[in-house]
């Protein structure tokens, strides 16, 4: 099997016109075909890929109308992976206007509709060490300029995070170990934790959410430092725990919870995921999380102001 691919682009809808020529500023010259197209270069070098045998999956944003589902079928149907494709609610599916003369030159223009919103792909991006520095601040980078919400869980720790990194994370989320090498911070307790976070704080980040397993977490920010305890657990395996916390955080913070209630979610989450032995398969469904947070009191539950 190849290596994959992946494509981020736009997907048009053509209207191409065949014409004897083009054209002049100023002129009107008579039609002769008026035909729609599935186009955009994105979606065509994905296709092309498809069709020539490549794996390949394809980023980017239709609307939601004909073309854009024309699209999606269009390219599936040649094997290219559109899991990724958005959908936008309020813009169409990009169009372009396609003038082709006789000797098949072509002039474009081009109306981006959907395809303004690709960039918008996701709102939060959530990042761990286990991949390569540099591919994690390439990421960083691009998603902070995209004004992106960055969280990155630094683990496994290393010596240090270039600070240009640093710069491009909302949302910081090491364990108590982690927190100490990353800090230079020696000790241990609750004091040595806040120090060690403080430390963090010191190097640019604006927030920093250090997991503490059963003693739950601590959330360090401009406003100084709040704890939440955590849920009590009979823990069998803590594999994936941080995962789980890291998961949910993210899951919160998307559906708009506070940072405070975005915790308390958390927390609940990884204290059930500590139950249960191994990784994924330790992770909470989010009805059996909501069964522990109150059914359909679990935002309330999970909240409190700061
Ligand atoms: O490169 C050709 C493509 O350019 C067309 O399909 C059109 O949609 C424009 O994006």
């Amino acid at each position: 099997m190849g290596k994959h691919i992946l494509v981020i682009g736009s997907l048009n809808m053509d209207l191409s016109i065949t014409m004897e020529r083009m054209p002049a500023v100023g002129e009107t010259v008579m039609g002769e075909e008026l035909t729609y197209n599935l186009g955009g270069k994105g979606a065509n070098q994905a296709y092309a890929v498809g069709r020539l045998g490549g794996q390949v999956k394809m980023l980017g944003c239709v609307g939601r109308d004909q073309f854009g589902a024309g699209q999606r079928e269009s390219l599936a149907a040649c094997g290219v992976d559109v899991s990724g494709l958005r959908e936008s609610e309020a813009l169409p599916t990009g169009t372009a206007v396609i003038y082709v003369d006789a000797a098949g030159s072509n002039s474009i223009v081009v109306v981006a509709g959907a395809n303004q919103a690709c960039d918008q792909w996701c709102d939060y991006v959530l990042m761990q060490m286990e991949i390569p520095m540099s591919a994690i601040a390439y990421a960083a980078g691009r998603a902070r300029a995209l004004g992106k919400t960055v969280i990155l869980n630094p683990a496994p720790a290393p010596d240090l995070i270039p600070a240009e990194l640093l710069s491009c994370v909302d949302y910081l989320t090491p364990n108590e170990t982690e927190l100490m090498k990353l800090s230079g911070v020696t000790g241990d307790g609750m004091e040595a934790v806040r120090q060690g976070a403080k430390a963090l704080m010191e190097q640019g980040l604006g927030c920093v959410v250090v997991t503490l397993g059963e003693e739950g977490a601590l959330l360090a920010d401009g406003d100084g430092f709040r704890t939440y305890p955590a849920r009590k657990a009979e823990a069998v395996d803590t594999t994936a725990a941080g995962d789980c916390f890291n998961g949910a955080f993210v899951v919160a913070l998307a559906e708009g919870m506070s940072e405070d209630e975005a915790i308390r979610f958390a927390n609940a989450a990884s204290s059930m995921a500590v139950t249960k032995k191994g990784a994924q398969s330790s992770i909470p469904s989010r009805e059996e999380l909501e069964q522990i947070l109150g059914g359909a009191k679990a935002r309330q539950s999970a909240g409190g102001g700061r």
